[in-house]
């Protein structure tokens, strides 16, 4: 089943965007799973990053799925751009859009995997009616924007429901943690549950971004095992 592995899901966001082909080699020969893309309106949150021809140009320059987080308001409007553009898996935010459903059906159409997100002050309740629909629930741990912030405790409870439905429902979605997430949490993240850790700081801004991709799969892999 695909939450029965831990992955590690470096966030380019933290990476030296001159030398971006260079930076995902490092975490690939660290071991990374996936690469996080993360792409930013200037409306859904106050900061804008990178768009449709930066997933195109990481899609010439690694075989790793390419797990991009659209904080934009309506993605809907770009979620075919993104896949035809290279992108795996698409992760929309719950609360950009009226018609999560219908985002959520549009990326597997076009033969992408869908995730949906929430932010800190959305309730894992308001992903009830499309549990089924998701490949991956993403769980903000901090509020979406920016790099480099204080990881919020409260994703843990967030994560524990998620996977107690995980296991109730017999579903398979994966449960991605963003934001603050470094060496210190990722054992117990993994504890609770979640299996794709998305690490940003944590990985590019260290003198060796293999092997902190290598010590965070050491240590969340472990905690993952003996979840509860
Ligand atoms: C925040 C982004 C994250 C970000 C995480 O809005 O969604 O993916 O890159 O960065 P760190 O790991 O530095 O908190
Ligand atoms: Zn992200």
């Amino acid at each position: 089943m695909s939450y029965a592995r831990v992955e590690i899901a470096p966030s380019i966001l933290a990476a030296d965007f001159a030398r971006l082909g260079e930076q995902v080699r490092a975490v690939e020969q660290g071991g990374a799973d996936v690469i996080h893309v993360d792409v930013m309106d200037g409306s859904f949150v106050p900061n804008i990053s990178i768009g449709v021809p930066v997933v195109a140009s990481l899609r010439k320059a690694t075989q790793l799925p390419l797990d991009v987080h659209l904080m934009i308001d309506r993605p809907e409007r770009y979620i075919e751009d993104f896949v035809r553009a290279g992108a795996n898996r698409v992760l929309v935010h719950q609360e950009a859009t009226p018609h999560l459903d219908r985002a959520l059906s549009m990326i597997r159409e076009l033969g992408a995997e869908a995730g949906a997100a929430i932010n800190p002050g959305t309730p894992v309740v308001m992903l009830n009616d499309v549990l089924g629909k998701m490949d991956t629930v993403l769980v903000m741990s901090v509020n979406p924007g920016f790099g480099g912030q204080q990881f919020i405790p409260g994703a843990f409870e967030k994560i524990r429901h998620l996977n107690e439905w995980r296991a109730r429902y017999n579903a398979a979605y994966r449960i991605e943690v963003d934001g603050g997430v470094d060496l210190e949490n990722a054992a117990e993240l993994a504890q609770a549950g979640a299996n794709t850790f998305v690490a940003g700081t944590s990985i590019f801004h260290t003198p060796d971004p293999a092997a902190a991709t290598r010590e965070m799969r050491r240590l969340a892999s472990k905690a993952f095992s003996q979840r509860v």
